[in-house]
Formats: C-alpha cells, structure tokens, sequence
C-alpha cells in the first residue's frame, strides 16, 4: 500500500469523497419540500403508501427537482394520508385505487414509480410501471417468489428502463466506505474468512387497526387479501410475503456479496414457526458458503429472531488482520477493530490506516477511565473499543439511495442497485426458506443467479 497517500488525498480522490463533507449533507437536507412545481421536474407517482411508503416519500421529497403527482394504494386510510401529508409539503397529488387507473390516466404527468407495496405485489407493479415506460425504484424483497423477481429482470430489459432495488445499504455512504474502501480496496481486514449479520427483534403481537379503518372485505379480496389480519400482517404469510427471513435478511445477506463479490455455493438453514405458530419462521440461522474469485472458501452465518431483541441488528465482517461491525444505525455498529495476534499488524502499521482517512483514532477505554471514578475491566472494555468509521450519514437512510435513483433518471449515472445485482441476492436470500422447509444444504450453481 502507498503510505505517502495522506488523508487529504484520500478524501479528493475517493469515490466517498462527497460523503465525506458535513457541509454537503446537511445544505442538501434543507432543500426541497415546499417549492411549487418546474418544468424540469422529475414527476414521480408511489404504489404502496404503506409505513415504508411514507418513509421514502418524505425523504425523496428533500431531493431537489422531484415532484410527487399520484399515490395509489387500495387503502382509503393511506390515501387520505399520502394526499394530507405530501399536500403538506407543497406536492398536490391525485389519489387512486387501482395502479391500472393512475398509469392510465397520470402517463403523462410521470417520469417515474416507487413501489411499495406488499412484496408479492412488487413484479406486477413494477412490469406494469416499466411496460407504461416509467423508470421503477422497487424496494426489496423483489419478490416472494424467484419466478417473479425473473419476470422484473426481464421486464427491465425489455423495456430499457432503469430499475433500482431498495437494498439502501448500497448507497449509504458509511457502508460504501466500510465495504469499497475498508475492506475491498485497502484490505484493511485482510482476508475475510467470515462475515455476521443478524436482526433480533422483541416479541410483538400482530398488527390491528381501529374497526372504523377496515377495508370492506369485497375490496380486500378483490386485491387478493384474505382479511384485514392477512392484509395488515402480510410479512407472516407466504401468499404475500418471505417472512423475517426475507423481510430483514434481504438486507443484510446482500452485503455478504457486496464485500466478497462473489455468489454463495451453499445455503444451510434451521429454523421454525416455534414461537408465534405463524405461517412464517419466526427464527432462522442460515449458514451460506461462499466461493470467491480466488477460489477461496468464505462463510457467512444470518440470523433473525423474533423473540428477543439482543444485539438488535448489525454485521460484522470477521478477517485475519481485524474486523469490521456496522449497522444502518452507527451506534449500532460503526468500527475496526485490530486483530492482534502474533505476525499480525503492529500499531504503527494499523495507525497508517487512521493516516489514510479510512478510520478515526480509537476512543481509548483507558482515556475514558482517565476521567471516570469508575475503574473499567480491560477484558470488557478491549472488546467495546474499535476505530470509529469517519463518515457519517446526515440524512434519513433511503436518502441516498433515492438520490442515486433520480441521478441515474437525470444524469445516466450507474444505479446502486440495478436489478440483476439484486436478483443474485434474492436467490440467496429466498433459498433460505427453502432449506428449512427441506431440511438440508441447497446447493447453487453459478448460473442459478443468472437471468
Ligand atoms: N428498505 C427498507 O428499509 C424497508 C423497510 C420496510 C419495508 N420495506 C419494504 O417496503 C414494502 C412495503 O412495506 P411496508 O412496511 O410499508 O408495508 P405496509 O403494509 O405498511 O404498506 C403496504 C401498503 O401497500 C398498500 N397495498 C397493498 N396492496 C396493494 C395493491 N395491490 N395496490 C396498491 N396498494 C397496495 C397497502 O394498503 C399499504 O398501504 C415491502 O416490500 C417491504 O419489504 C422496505
């Protein structure tokens, strides 16, 4: 490595580069919302004004130049939402039903869709989208069913549209740090023999809503919903959804790929409907092997569980010379921590990586024992300590994600998550389902993850 590269450099040269500068982020955060409609506007309208609608929506809103014009969901409650929240923010938008309706009659009043519904409704969505000529971001899971995510690579090559996959991580410049710079570019781990990820969450009872809210059942059914508890829950139901697994792993699993870039071999996977006796598994532990470039053997241990919140969610990249933890939270997880070992780097070697801009000084436990009356036990505290990630992420967390869709939509800049990348991670993901329910190893090809 080329020590005499300073942290000045790094910072101008570096593909994070704009990341890098407070000032950016926090001008780009106050620009936006209340501007009436220009000429040069991206026109958007959303499928799915669900919780995640309504978080992509108020972050998209932040980004110069777009303009919300139509909402559809099949819920007069969201609707009635969407129209108070975003008329709010100065975008007046027409509400509809039936996504067959607003591509119908908004054609020429969008350039783009956000897909947020339900994860089963997403290929039909978003080829319907694509097919009317739109550019689609979809957020992820693409689909509960492989056959389905297939049908959105095809639809997007068909049509020529863009189409970028809601794995936000691949935007988030604090991962694009860690993964590109950290791990992949300056090898700071040295070689990545395991990687971590998981997503505990507490026990939580299904979701119900005020009698007065329901849908009439004549139009649940008519969108395929069983009843308001199917429609309401929809994650824990395999007609709709891939549960936890699917739901959260699908985040996490994609950056196994990111970091290694290469496809699992294997997926081996326990775990069950033990707790809830949902349709869904409320636990599962998935062990996927990997096969790099090199032909090395790598392995990543998944995990989600809805019975105790322990660790909440993070991940956790495991190499020779050191490991990385972060999180889409920072304080989650948001450090290197040196691996010391015999052979392995010295301090002053791994102190050059601070030089470089890729981490910040470790915050010392014995620093903080300095100016605390409280004695700390070096076992506990050599654990906690690490060299803190130096980028940091002053917006919401789609933000940039959306913001590198409508770069693309305007400037042709390469999408983030453009769908075959994604597509390779949903075999992986929605396979791990299917070793449960077997039993045993999947075992993949490598043209498995090609469409
Ligand atoms: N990227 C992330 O961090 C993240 C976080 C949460 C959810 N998600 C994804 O976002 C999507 C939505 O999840 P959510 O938590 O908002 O669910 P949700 O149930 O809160 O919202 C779904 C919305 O879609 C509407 N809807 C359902 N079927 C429809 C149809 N056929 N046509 C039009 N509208 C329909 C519902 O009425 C509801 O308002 C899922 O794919 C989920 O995996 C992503």
């Amino acid at each position: 490595m080329d020590m005499k590269f300073n942290r000045r450099n790094f910072i101008k040269t570096s593909a994070a580069a704009a990341s890098l500068l407070p000032t950016f982020n926090i001008l780009s955060q106050q620009v936006g919302a209340t501007i009436g409609p220009k000429d040069d506007d991206v026109n958007v309208a959303m499928i799915g004004y669900g919780e995640e609608g309504a978080i992509l929506a108020d972050a998209a809103i932040k980004i110069p130049g777009v303009r919300f014009t139509a909402v559809c969901d099949i819920w007069d409650f969201r609707r009635k939402m969407a129209k108070g929240r975003l008329a709010s923010l100065g975008h007046e938008v027409n509400v509809y039903e039936d996504y067959r309706e607003l591509l119908d009659k908004e054609d020429k009043n969008i350039d783009c869709v956000i897909v947020a519904t339900p994860d089963w409704m997403h290929a039909e969505h978003t080829c319907a989208s694509l097919e009317a000529g739109k550019h689609v971001y979809c957020e992820k899971e693409m689909s509960n069913h492989l056959e389905k995510a297939r049908e959105m690579v095809l639809g997007q090559r068909k049509t020529g549209k863009l189409l970028q996959i809601g794995h936000q991580r691949r935007s988030n410049p604090r991962y694009v740090h860690a993964i590109d710079n950290v791990i992949r570019k300056h090898n700071v781990l040295g070689r990545v023999t395991h990687a971590y990820g998981q997503w505990n969450r507490s026990v939580a009872p299904f979701v119900t809503v005020r009698d007065r809210l329901n849908i009439p059942t004549e139009t649940l059914q008519k969108y395929g919903y069983e009843n308001m508890e199917q429609f309401l829950n929809w994650r824990w139901f395999a007609k709709y959804g891939g549960g936890p697994m699917v739901d959260l792993g699908s985040h996490q699993i994609d950056l196994f790929f990111w970091a290694w870039d290469c496809v699992p071999i294997s997926v081996t996977a326990v775990g069950g409907n033990d707790y809830f006796n949902r349709e869904m598994n409320d636990n599962v532990m998935a062990i996927y092997e990997f096969k790099t470039k090199e032909g090395l053997i790598n392995r990543a241990y998944y995990q989600v569980l809805t019975t105790s919140s322990r660790g909440g969610f993070y991940e956790q990249f495991m190499g020779e010379n050191g490991s990385l933890t972060i999180s889409e939270i920072a304080e989650r997880g948001n450090a290197v921590q040196q691996e010391v070992r015999t052979g392995g780097s010295t301090k002053e070697e791994w102190n050059k990586f601070i030089d470089l801009g890729l981490m910040l000084p470790i915050r010392s436990a014995v620093k903080a024992a300095e100016t605390s009356n409280v004695a700390l036990d070096v076992r506990v505290t050599a654990e906690a300590t690490g060299n803190p990630l130096p980028v940091d992420l002053l917006k919401p967390a789609h933000m940039p994600h959306l913001e590198n869709f409508f770069a693309a939509v305007r400037k042709g800049t390469p999408l983030s998550c453009p769908v075959e990348l994604a597509y390779e991670s949903a075999v992986a993901v929605l396979a791990a389902n299917r070793s449960v329910a077997a039993g045993k190893t999947i075992h993949f090809k490598p043209e498995d993850f090609i469409v």
